[in-house]
């Protein structure tokens, strides 16, 4: 059964922003898309850039190291179908953001 952690209060997550979090041992970007929170891991399928600390556009995160842009929504790269970056279920409650790891 999945572990439900609590990543940041709702209000640290604003629409259409990001956040790199440190929990549970894992490091995970957290985006707001229109009220809705999305998961993915925080590590960029490249070379390990801080992909919490990208730019937002829409559901689109723009690696903040060289580029790379990955819908948040479904970890997919937006030119690559090959590389998918692990999403995480988020749980909102409270005004508290959790993770389902
Ligand atoms: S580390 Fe993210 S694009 Fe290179």
């Amino acid at each position: 059964m999945a572990e439900k952690v609590r990543l940041a209060s709702l209000e640290e997550i604003p629409v259409g922003a990001g956040a790199e979090i440190v929990a549970a041992g894992r490091v995970f970007a957290v985006y707001n898309v229109d009220g809705q929170i999305h998961i993915l891991d925080g590590v960029c399928p490249h070379a390990g850039g801080p992909l919490g600390k990208g730019t937002l556009e829409g559901c689109v995160v723009t690696c903040p190291w060289h580029g790379w842009q990955l819908d948040v929504t479904n970890g997919h790269h937006c030119l690559n179908a090959n590389i998918q970056q692990p999403s995480f279920e988020s749980v909102v409650e409270d005004g508290d953001v959790f993770v389902l790891v």
